[in-house]
């Protein structure tokens, strides 16, 4: 399977430029990451890629056609998270994804007992919806965004709302599932996209700032990374951007990212976070410099 996003600038019909002429193509297999602030695009890019929005300008391809062209090929194909997802609460565990497999064209029950062994909701089964907690309903979400083992799996913010040792957990599950698949998830934890993905892509105001490999990120943080003890009445050079603070018996050790490190600053390997960070960072000073 290929996706090809091509050229494509959405446009809400407030005006709102959600995305503007984003270029990436996936192929299985494949484990993609997507990082990006809070209005980024994230969303907006991944209702586009599952036919539940038309964008304004250019196309999106499924193996070569058109996606809107073949809308119903696609669902059969396609297992989605979206970020906000409206549950039946009324119905059972498993009843909600008897009726999501109905929807989806699975025939074989054994998918859904699977997509609750994996999702640790077996012994939910029979539990209303409505009255699980949040991290159960989001688990209930994976559920039937794996069940049938989609060739495509389209995921926002899967992790959301998950305690740390399953959000571990269900990262694997989905990393072990990439082997041949796609899988192209959203998330704000750096940690999950440098533990598992082989790509990232980073988005900012709606444009691709990065695509390529976690280590490539990286690559282009060196030098650009630093940490200092910082006495109390310091100013911050204004071109720098604070990663972290951590309280010391000898004032606050501050790490910071910049273009060009002040040369009282330590430096530092960059780590993933320090990468996305640096990333957006630059973008948005280069924003500005446009504004002023
Ligand atoms: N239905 C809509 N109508 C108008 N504007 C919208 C709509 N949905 C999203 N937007 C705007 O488009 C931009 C991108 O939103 P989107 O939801 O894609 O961001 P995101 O990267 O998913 O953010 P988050 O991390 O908060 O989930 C934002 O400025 C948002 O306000
Ligand atoms: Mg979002």
């Amino acid at each position: 399977m290929k996706i090809d996003v091509k050229n494509v600038t959405m446009i809400y019909s407030s005006g709102k430029k959600a995305l503007s002429d984003v270029s990436f193509s996936l192929k299985s297999p494949e484990f993609v990451g997507i990082l990006g602030p809070n209005g980024a695009g994230k969303s907006t890019l991944m209702k586009l890629m599952t036919a539940g929005l038309k964008e304004t300008k250019g196309e999106i391809l499924l193996d070569d056609k058109k996606l809107l062209d073949q809308e119903y090929k696609l669902k059969s194909r396609l297992g989605y998270l979206p970020q906000t997802f409206g549950l039946f609460d009324e119905l059972t565990v498993w009843q909600f994804l008897d009726y999501m497999a109905a929807l989806k064209g699975i025939k074989d029950k054994a998918e859904i007992e699977w997509a609750m062994e994996q999702t640790g909701l077996s012994d939910r089964r029979k539990i209303r919806v409505g009255n699980l907690s949040g991290g159960q309903k989001q688990r209930v979400g994976i559920a039937q965004a794996i069940m049938g083992h989609p060739e495509l799996m389209i995921l926002d913010e899967p992790t959301v709302g998950l305690d740390p040792e399953e959000r571990v957990r269900f990262r694997n599950i989905f990393s072990e599932m990439s082997s041949d698949r796609i899988v192209f998830l959203s998330t704000h934890i750096v940690d999950d996209v440098q533990a598992v993905c082989n790509r990232v892509l980073v988005i900012y105001g709606g444009s691709i700032l990065f695509d390529g490999s976690p280590a490539g990120l990286i690559e282009q943080t060196v030098d650009h990374v630093g940490s200092y003890i910082r006495k109390v009445d310091d100013i911050l050079p204004k071109e720098c951007e604070i990663v972290s603070k951590i309280n010391t018996r000898n004032g606050v050790l501050t790490r910071i990212v910049a273009k060009e490190l002040p040369d009282y600053v330590d430096r530092c390997e960059p780590s993933l976070e320090d990468a996305y960070l640096y990333c957006i960072h630059n973008s948005a000073k280069r924003e500005d410099e446009h504004e002023g």
